[in-house]
């Protein structure tokens, strides 16, 4: 036998798995499994990476002093309350290792997203999940499940993989509810794509008190998925608890060239939200038409609801396969007779719906 033991909680972590990317024997695959965007980087994104790979032999800017002074300038924000890290990803991990522990409890809605449960038993703490209604974060039902062990609440707003997300109110309801020793992280990985004009990413919130954290990424819309890049816009002393605590050099030069360059290049940002704003809700009416059932989203992607019987997700998703469309199965989630699909051109979009028309004999 092995004398050799993880921490607890390690061997409790149902190991994260990305989507698919490729089919055996089809060439040709249409990724739609990552939420990544079908636009790619920004060329001027490009550009700068390839300009600056002649001084990959230095050391990145640990503090990432210019990509922080340029997201405080486009979002109006103090740049010393901003911390990047390697993906938001990397900042869900800090924040969980910075401020819950063995003994503690770490709180989200039951189909919040997977990487929460993930760090919490990476650090030996106790993942609580509060039941949703209709797809949705139920603010009551997180603050019925808040008790004395409670550190950190996560909050993904919009929430992967269900699209829905919560109007300003509703977060701010939930942070009057929260002791001031409990630390809300909203998670605003798919903010820019959201157009309702009651919804905020929560930049407010983080400015106005001292336990609320949001989170964001480059690898969604700014089409930077690859090179890993999130930031966390926090209160003074949870930059400087995550500061403390990150590697030195968490991000690479290449991330924060290319994250640089991607923030100033807008017009990229817009024809991204462009095209997902006619293809979100093109593919929703689409899906809809041929009888399934799509919850309604405001990100990027669709989690499709397939019958049970011999239509089902498993079914959908190897027919989808064989035709080199891959979408997210959902068994993590707890979502088995659903997929979800990334909203890509206009033309996997159309490919999309009428292989799925036929699986569905429509
Ligand atoms: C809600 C949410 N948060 C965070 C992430 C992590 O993104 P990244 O680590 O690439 O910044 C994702 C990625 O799918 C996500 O869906």
């Amino acid at each position: 036998m092995n004398a050799l033991k993880p921490r607890p909680g390690i061997l409790e972590i149902e190991p994260y798995k990305p989507g698919e990317s490729d089919v055996a024997g089809v060439a040709r695959v249409i990724k739609l499994s990552s939420n990544e965007s079908p636009l790619g980087p920004s060329p001027r994104a490009i550009a700068a990476l390839q300009a600056s790979a002649k001084e990959q032999h230095l050391y990145p800017d640990g503090t990432c002093a210019a990509i922080r002074t340029a997201l405080g300038r486009h979002h109006g924000l103090d740049p010393a309350r901003i911390v990047c890290g390697a993906g938001s990803d990397e900042l869900i991990s800090l924040i969980a290792r910075a401020y819950a522990g063995p003994g503690d409890e770490v709180l989200y809605s039951e189909y919040g997203f997977l990487m929460y449960p993930i760090s919490t038993h990476g650090v030996g703490a106790t993942p609580v999940a509060a039941a949703e209604k209709g797809l949705k974060t139920d603010v009551d039902a997180l603050l019925a499940k808040l008790g004395k062990r409670t550190r950190i609440v996560f909050l993904a707003n919009p929430n992967n993989p269900t699209g829905s997300y919560l109007a300003k109110d509703e977060v701010a309801r939930l942070v009057a509810g929260l002791p001031r020793d409990v630390l809300l992280v909203i998670d605003a990985a798919y903010a820019e794509y959201v157009a309702r004009n009651d919804y905020s990413a929560g930049a407010e919130l983080v400015t106005a008190h001292d336990n609320v954290v949001m989170t964001r990424t480059f690898s969604k819309i700014y089409g930077l998925a690859g090179l890993r890049f999130g930031w966390a816009y926090c209160p003074p002393a949870v930059a400087d608890a995550l500061n403390r605590l990150r590697n030195p050099f968490n991000v690479t030069a290449l991330a924060q060239t290319a994250a640089l360059a991607a923030l100033d290049d807008i017009a990229h940002v817009d024809a991204a939200r462009t095209s997902n704003d006619i293809w979100l809700p093109w593919v929703t009416a689409e899906l809809e038409r041929i009888g399934l059932a799509v919850a309604p989203s405001v990100g990027n992607f669709v989690l499709v609801r397939f019958p049970e019987g011999k239509r089902n997700a498993d079914a959908a998703n190897d027919f989808l396969a064989r035709h080199g469309i891959i979408p997210r199965k959902m068994g993590a989630y707890k979502l088995p007779h659903s997929l979800r699909i990334t909203v890509g051109t206009e033309e996997d979009m159309r490919f999309l719906v009428s292989t799925l028309a036929e699986f569905m004999g429509a």
